[in-house]
């Protein structure tokens, strides 16, 4: 099973960090996990179940499932944005693509990573490095 699920849309993410996106856009540093929560629950929780925006979709995949066991296997947090950020742009299967575009699809995808598996244990967001444990900032502001 290893590296079987991230085999096709790492090609997929290769493809769009190459540029193909055409729209400029903030990048995973500069995108709003908060827009992008609000855009995953109506446009891809009917479809996906993602624990910790409360959605239970059963059409495509469990994404705590399928992008938590890779954040387990080490991928870093780009490296899942990246591949959801593909699978939006290219939609491997069944899902359709372009669901979000642009500024709205980074953010989505900036939200899915920074959340996605986060409950398995050994997914351990952003690197962080040595050290502390005590920094699990689960906290959402309310903004805007
Ligand atoms: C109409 C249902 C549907 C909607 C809406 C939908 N998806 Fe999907 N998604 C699927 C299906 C089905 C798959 C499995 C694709 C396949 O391999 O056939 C999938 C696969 C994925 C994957 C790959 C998971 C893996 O195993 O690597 C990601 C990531 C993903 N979707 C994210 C999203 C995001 C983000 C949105 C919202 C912008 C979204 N999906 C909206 C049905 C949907």
């Amino acid at each position: 099973m290893r590296g079987r699920l991230l085999a096709i849309p790492l090609a997929a993410a290769a493809l769009v960090a190459a540029g193909c996106g055409g729209e400029e856009t903030t990048g995973l540093d500069g995108a709003s996990r908060s827009n992008g929560r609000e855009l995953f629950v109506p446009t891809c929780g009917s479809c996906h179940t993602l624990a910790e925006a409360g959605t239970a979709g059963t059409v495509g995949p469990n994404l705590d499932e399928a992008l938590g066991y890779p954040c387990k296997q080490g991928f870093a947090e780009d490296t899942i944005y990246s591949v959801v950020l593909g699978q939006i742009d290219l939609a491997q299967g069944t899902m359709p693509a372009d669901l979000v575009t642009g500024q709205d699809a980074v953010d989505v995808a900036a939200y899915v990573a920074s959340v996605a598996g986060k409950d398995i244990e050994g997914c351990e967001p952003s690197g962080g490095g040595g050290g502390g444990t005590t920094t699990a900032a689960a906290t959402t502001e309310t903004s805007g």
